[in-house]
């Protein structure tokens, strides 16, 4: 069965303090509530084993934002997804549209990263999305396809069916520019197709795919009533409880 997620990403914000307390917070807000979609939090690697603690027995579940392309060894300053399985995360975004403009991550690597998190049983939110020039130069879904293509269609069926999705436009994150509704559920269901193209309707059917960009709570509902989009991944209304709340509860 597909599910509704909403999934926080913090990205290089909060001290282990700040987001420690951000975490307490949000479980609190969350507790004795009846939720229609899962809640995941996705944390710098520094915070994964104190926010782990805090949030365990809750709702709320745990995710890192990367993981290394190698299994171990000589990578100074890489973390591996066997590092982050072990910490209690359940999650990892992969091939965001930051890690790939600023850090060079193509989707050749993206493909072992998504192999090791697998082999690990994390599940990948993997971030697909058009920069603006490609919108107006009418390539969009092309990019994306060949996002999930070269990134993803290696995988056996099995494998793909624990694949979460995150469409997000680059020109909508941290913009304030957010798509709108029409357009988002138009690339849900081109995405939904490609998978169907390539695995069928049982498995496509079954794939969250998220939408990112600017969400907020005010426009969280309306985005969320499109029937291919199943959530959403947060950046900047993460970051406090105020406004994050809203969109876990326009579900
Ligand atoms: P934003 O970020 O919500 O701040 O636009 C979304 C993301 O990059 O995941």
């Amino acid at each position: 069965m597909r599910k509704n997620i909403v999934a926080g990403n913090w990205k290089m914000n909060k001290t282990l303090q700040e987001g420690t307390a951000l975490a307490r917070d949000l479980q609190t807000a969350l507790h004795g509530k009846t939720l229609q979609c899962e809640v995941v939090i996705c944390t710098p690697f520094i915070h994964l084993t104190s926010v782990a603690g805090v949030i365990a027995g809750s709702k709320v579940q745990l995710g890192a934002q990367n993981c290394a392309d190698h299994v171990s060894g000589a990578y100074t300053g890489e973390v591996s997804a066997a590092m982050v399985a072990s910490t209690g995360a359940q999650y990892v975004i992969l091939g965001h549209s930051e890690r790939r403009a600023y850090y060079g991550e193509t989707n050749a690597i993206l493909k072992e990263k998504v192999k090791l998190a697998l082999e690990n049983n994390l599940t990948p939110i993997f971030c697909i999305g058009e920069v603006l020039g490609e919108r107006e130069a009418g390539t969009h879904f092309e990019i994306v396809k060949s996002q999930i293509e070269e990134a993803l269609f290696g995988l056996p069926e099995d494998d793909f069916h624990k694949i979460v999705l995150a469409y997000e436009p680059v020109w909508a994150i941290g913009t304030g520019k957010t798509a709108t509704p029409a357009q988002a559920q138009e690339m849900h269901a081109f995405i939904r197709r490609t998978i169907i193209d390539k695995y069928g309707d049982g498995i496509a059917n079954d794939t969250s795919i998220l939408y990112g960009g600017s969400a907020n709570a005010d426009n969280a509902k309306e985005l969320f009533s499109n029937p291919d989009v199943d959530g959403g991944l947060i950046g900047g209304a993460s970051l406090s409880v105020e406004k994050f709340l809203p969109i876990v509860e326009a579900f």
